[in-house]
């Protein structure tokens, strides 16, 4: 080729790059990008799914997600990066693993290696090191059983560039085994060396390693408890102080794909003892987990896959959650047209003590404040309140719990779409209905039926935080017992909330309203 055609090539590549980027901003704005969250992460452009690599390190927060950058619908999958200060402000940076020979990179998580266990530090700093599932496709297809296996990277730039440890996969899947993925690795002070968890089709495994390389198995566990509507994917665990207490116990995360209590998928929880070697679910929570067929981290359709952040400060100490905010029913059919999905708002992970049991709650961040104006009083006996034009704003809401009846908070623009979020007396539930929402009819999984989610508080007063966000809702009721995130498509904003009550007079209604910040 003449110097002088590539010339000319690359300098057509690169107006119709800026071309693309101009006209990217200018979508941003346009009709195009109606259901494009404000305050909520979404990649800039295509496909995502799973948080991956959750892990803190020198004052960034990294998120990195299962990634498909050619197409808004799932394909080979990449780790796309993203880094935050607090954790409601993301800066998208490059993509940081591609798929190579080994297969597509799968869900995995990231640690610091503090003390370069791993020998693949440089100088001083300790190494940023991803352990992901490697998923190669060809064995798939060729009927193979042992296409599923895990790999490492490390970065030794603070996650900006990443090498493949050269001896991958640190972990076969020797047995084999069909669904042998999603690894969640931490170092496990009490045993002094690196744990990892990764689901296994219907169960959890267990492995550990002195050095993040060399893994040995340790024992399995979930086969015949809790829910297994479908495959066990994206498992975590991690201990937690049960509020209140110097008691510790150990809380199992897992998400499951179908099976969840609104149909599709979910993340179910178990909590427990762990010992450096096996799970051992606590008998109240076993009986219970039997009784209500598994107890859901959030009831609502679109939390999934969510993990928890590693190296998180001492002085923090929090347990901090994000998910991904979709359901695997619908996820690659929502009418969004440059990009596919996004996350939950990061939440802290609470146990607490309920009757001879537990509860996993949720908080929102308390950095979820930064996005937020000062707020706003309603005036006693208003019944309808302005949202404003964008349809975002967070809301603190309380009520008398009401003796019968249903209780509604309706979301409404002028079209005649509405989003219905209620408390039903009779059966002692929160629900919400989409029924009527906006664009329902991309999927027959999306609309119906009615998302139930328990109230476990007994509290005389219904307490709601709820977050809209043009296109979710999500609901942290009575301090975060019961959760509900959903997602929904209006044709334009909801603009105004009004309450309904079939039983009279909301008794001491309540109202706080805090408009997006700019
Ligand atoms: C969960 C999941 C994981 C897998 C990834 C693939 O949503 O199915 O089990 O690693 O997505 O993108």
């Amino acid at each position: 080729m003449s110097k002088y055609i590539f010339l000319s090539i690359c300098l057509l590549a690169f107006l119709s790059c800026k071309e693309n980027k101009e006209s990217n901003t200018e979508s941003n704005n346009s009709l195009e990008e109606k259901h494009r969250p404000a305050y909520h992460f979404t990649p800039e452009a295509n496909w995502m799914n799973d948080p991956n690599g959750l892990v803190y390190f020198e004052g960034e927060y990294h998120l990195f997600y299962q990634y498909y950058p050619d197409s808004t619908v799932w394909g080979p999958m990449h780790w796309g990066h993203a880094v935050s200060k607090d954790l409601v402000h993301w800066e998208h940076l490059p993509i940081a693993l591609y798929p190579d020979s080994l297969g597509y990179i799968f869900s995995g998580s990231a640690v610091i290696d503090w003390n370069n266990s791993s020998g693949l530090g440089v100088g001083n700093e300790p190494p940023m090191i991803a352990m992901f599932t490697y998923h190669q496709m060809e064995m798939e297809k060729a009927g193979k059983l042992d296409y599923q296996y895990q790999g490492l990277a490390f970065s030794n730039d603070k996650g900006r560039t990443w090498t493949k440890y050269d001896g991958n996969p640190v972990i076969p899947n020797s047995k084999p085994i069909k669904d042998f993925r999603d690894t969640k690795v931490f170092w496990n002070e009490k045993a002094n060396n690196w744990l990892m968890v990764l689901a296994a089709q219907d169960r959890v495994q267990f492995w550990n390693s002195p050095d993040l390389i060399h893994w040995e198995f340790l024992s399995d566990f979930g086969e015949n408890i809790g829910a297994h509507g479908g495959v066990w994917e994206c498992p975590d665990i991690f201990p937690l102080k049960i509020e209140g207490t110097e008691k510790e116990k150990w809380v199992l995360l897992l998400s499951i794909n179908p099976g969840g209590p609104n149909k599709g998928s979910a993340t179910q929880y178990f909590v427990g003892d762990f010992d450096g070697k096996t799970f051992q679910l606590d008998t109240e929570f076993k009986d219970e987990v039997e009784m209500y067929d598994g107890l859901w981290l959030d009831y609502g359709r679109d939390n999934y896959a969510g993990v928890t952040w590693s190296d998180i400060p001492k002085e923090d100490g929090r347990k901090l959650f994000i998910g991904w905010m979709s359901n695997w029913d619908y996820a690659q059919a929502v009418p969004t047209e440059k990009w596919r999905s996004a996350m939950t708002l990061p939440r802290s992970l609470h146990l607490v003590q309920y009757e001879n049991s537990y509860r996993l709650i949720s908080k929102p961040v308390r950095e979820a404040s930064l996005l937020f104006e000062k707020e706003n009083e309603a005036e006693k006996n208003q019944t309808a309140f302005e949202i404003g034009p964008e349809g975002t704003a967070f809301f603190e809401i309380s009520f008398k719990k009401p003796s019968s009846g249903k209780t509604e908070l309706i979301f409404e623009n002028t079209k005649g779409e509405n989003l219905r979020f209620g408390y039903d007396s009779e059966t002692d539930k929160y629900y919400v209905d989409r029924s009527s929402s906006g664009a329902n009819d991309f999927s027959e999984n999306f609309s119906k039926p009615i998302i139930y989610g328990p109230r476990w508080s007994k509290s005389d007063s219904i307490e709601l935080e709820l977050f809209l966000d043009k296109a979710s809702l999500e609901v942290f009721a009575d301090g975060g017992k019961t959760v509900l995130t959903n997602i929904f498509f209006p044709s334009e904003p909801f603009q105004v909330l009004k309450f309904k009550s079939n039983n009279g007079e909301i008794e001491s209604l309540e109202i706080k309203m805090r408009q997006t910040k700019r």
